[in-house]
C-alpha cells in the first residue's frame, strides 16, 4: 500500500516524468510497434496477492506497457482525428480524479453542476450557438447522438415507447448521408429502430448530403406510411470532413417536423471562430447538437459537448426517480443525471474550465488559425507536386490527398497508396490513417495536434515524398 510520503514521494516523480513525456513525445514512434500479443504475453495469468512496490509497477509500465502505447500527443500523429490535450486540462484532470467526486446530481457536487452549465453557456455564446439552447456534457458524441435519437423517438411517440416499448404501428425512419459516422448507424440500433429504418441518403461533388434528394426520401416515404423522426446532419464527415448544408435540413425537418441533430463531433470546435459560423446559419430551428472538445480542443479525453433546444424532452426520456435520489432542490437546480444514459458522471466541466481559462478564447483561436494554415501550407505542396493529388476540397485543417503519379492505373493507385500508408505508420516517425473517397482509397491528413508546428509538417511532407519514391522504384 502506498502511504502519504510514498504518494508525493511518487507523485512528484510522476509530475517530473510527465512533463519530459510531453516535452519529447516526438521522440517516441507514434504508433506502437509491437505485435498482436506481445503485451499480454508479458503479464502475469493470475492478479497478485500481496501488494507490491510501486517501483515495481513503475518500472514494469516503462517495460511492458509504454511501448504498446501510441502516443496520441505526438505533433506526428495525423491519424483518426486527434484527441488532444494540454497543460491546464491534465491539471484539471489530476485534481478531478484526487478528489474522485461523482457529480451525478447537484446534490452530489453543485459546484460540477453549476460550473458545467455556465461553462457550456461560455462556449455556446462564442459558437453562435442559440442562448436559450441547453449544454450538457456527455462522455462521447457516441452518447449525445443517442441521446438526440433516442429524444426525437420519444417525442414522436408522446413519450409512449419508453412506457409501452414498440407496438407494430411504429413504422419510424431516421436519415443521415451515406458519410455521416457509424455511431448514427448504432444508435439507431440501441434505439430499437432497426438498422433497415436508417436511410442513407446521397452525396453530392463535396460529399455532403444531397438535399433535395433527402426531401424526395422524406416524402416518399410519408407516403409510404413511416413517420421521420430525425434527420442526422454532418458538420465534418469523419472521412473528408465534409459539411453538410445544415440551412436546407433545418428547414426541410422544419417543415415536417423532424428532429434535426448536428454532428459536429470533430469540425464543431471550428466555430469557435467567428468566420465558421456561417455553417449554421439558422440553427436556432434545429434540435440539437454535438461537438468534442476531446478532439480538437485542447481538452482531454473525454468531454462531449451536447445542446438541446427543448431540454424538457430531453429530461422526460431519461429521467428516472428512485427514492434515495429525490431531493430538495429538484427543478431548481439542474440534476444532470436525467440529461443522458449514465447515473454516475465524472467532474468533467471543471477540464472545460480549466483550458478556456487557461488558452483564454483568443489563445484558441489562436491555436485553431495556426493548425488551419499549417494545413493550407500542406494543401499547397500537394497541390503543387505533380506526383500527388488533393483528393477532396480542403476544410479547415484536414487535406485528403494521394499519391497518383501519372500512367498508373486506378487499382493499382488504390494499392500504392495503402502500402504508402503502411511503410509510413511503418517508420514511427508519423501515423496517418486513410478513408475511401468514391470507392477510390485516399490519404486522411487533420493537422490539429496541441503542439504540431510548421517544422513536423515539413519533415512529415519530406517523408512522404521520400517513402513514395522509394515504394515507386521499388
Ligand atoms: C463525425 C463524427 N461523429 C461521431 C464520432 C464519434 O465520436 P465519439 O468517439 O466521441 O463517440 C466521430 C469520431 O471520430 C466522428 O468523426
Amino acid at each position: 500500500m502506498i502511504d502519504k510520503e510514498q504518494f508525493k514521494k511518487h507523485g512528484h516523480q510522476l509530475i517530473d516524468w510527465m512533463a519530459d513525456y510531453i516535452e519529447n513525445v516526438d521522440q517516441y514512434p507514434v504508433k506502437s510497434q509491437v505485435e498482436p500479443g506481445d503485451i499480454k504475453s508479458q503479464l502475469p495469468d493470475q492478479a497478485p496477492n500481496q501488494a507490491e512496490r510501486f517501483s515495481e509497477v513503475w518500472s514494469d509500465f516503462q517495460k511492458i506497457i509504454l511501448p504498446g502505447v501510441t502516443h496520441w500527443q505526438n505533433p506526428n500523429f495525423h491519424a483518426y482525428f486527434p484527441a488532444n490535450n494540454s497543460y491546464p486540462s491534465i491539471l484539471a484532470e489530476m485534481i478531478m480524479t484526487t478528489m474522485g467526486a461523482q457529480c451525478m446530481i447537484w446534490e452530489t457536487s453543485p459546484a460540477a453542476a453549476e460550473l458545467e452549465e455556465q461553462v457550456l453557456g461560455w462556449l455556446a455564446l462564442e459558437m453562435a450557438i442559440p442562448s436559450n439552447w441547453s449544454g450538457v456534457i456527455q462522455d462521447t458524441a457516441s452518447t449525445a447522438t443517442l441521446a438526440a435519437i433516442l429524444t426525437a423517438r420519444e417525442k414522436a411517440s408522446d413519450f409512449n415507447i419508453n412506457k409501452q416499448g414498440f407496438d407494430t404501428a411504429h413504422k419510424f425512419r431516421v436519415y443521415c448521408s451515406t458519410e455521416t459516422h457509424s455511431s448514427i448507424d448504432k444508435a439507431v440500433r440501441i434505439a430499437g429502430l432497426g438498422s433497415d429504418n436508417l436511410v442513407k441518403v446521397p452525396v453530392d461533388d463535396k460529399l455532403a448530403m444531397d438535399t433535395s434528394a433527402l426531401h424526395t426520401i422524406i416524402k416518399k416515404d410519408m407516403t409510404n406510411g413511416y413517420l421521420p423522426i430525425c434527420v442526422v446532419s454532418a458538420l465534418g464527415t469523419t472521412g473528408t470532413v465534409a459539411i453538410d448544408d445544415v440551412k436546407t435540413i433545418t428547414a426541410i425537418c422544419k417543415e415536417h417536423h423532424i428532429w434535426h441533430h448536428i454532428d459536429a463531433a470533430y469540425a464543431g470546435t471550428a466555430l469557435l471562430l467567428p468566420e465558421y459560423h456561417h455553417w449554421i446559419e439558422g440553427i436556432e430551428d434545429a434540435d440539437s447538437f454535438v461537438f468534442n472538445p476531446h478532439k480538437w480542443m485542447f481538452t482531454n479525453f473525454d468531454c462531449t459537448a451536447y445542446y438541446v433546444k427543448d431540454k424538457e424532452a430531453l429530461i422526460r426520456t431519461f429521467e428516472i426517480l428512485p427514492e434515495y435520489l429525490k431531493t430538495g432542490s429538484r427543478g431548481v437546480v439542474n440534476d444532470y443525471r436525467d440529461w443522458g444514459v449514465p447515473l454516475g458522471r465524472r467532474f468533467r466541466a471543471l477540464k472545460l474550465w480549466f483550458v478556456i481559462r487557461g488558452f483564454g478564447v483568443k489563445g484558441l483561436r489562436n491555436k485553431l488559425r495556426h493548425h488551419i494554415a499549417l494545413a493550407d501550407w500542406f494543401h499547397e505542396q500537394i497541390s503543387d507536386n505533380a506526383d500527388f493529388e488533393v483528393v477532396t476540397p480542403k476544410v479547415i485543417n484536414m487535406v485528403v490527398f494521394r499519391y497518383a503519379p501519372t500512367g498508373i492505373a486506378e487499382s493499382e493507385l488504390d494499392r500504392l497508396n495503402e502500402a504508402l500508408v503502411k511503410q509510413l505508420n511503418a517508420t514511427g516517425k508519423i501515423f496517418i490513417s486513410h478513408t475511401k473517397v468514391k470507392g477510390r482509397y485516399a490519404i486522411r491528413m487533420p493537422i490539429g495536434q496541441t503542439n504540431v508546428e510548421q517544422h513536423h509538417i515539413a519533415s512529415s511532407w519530406d517523408l512522404i515524398c521520400r517513402t513514395a519514391m522509394e515504394l515507386s522504384s521499388s
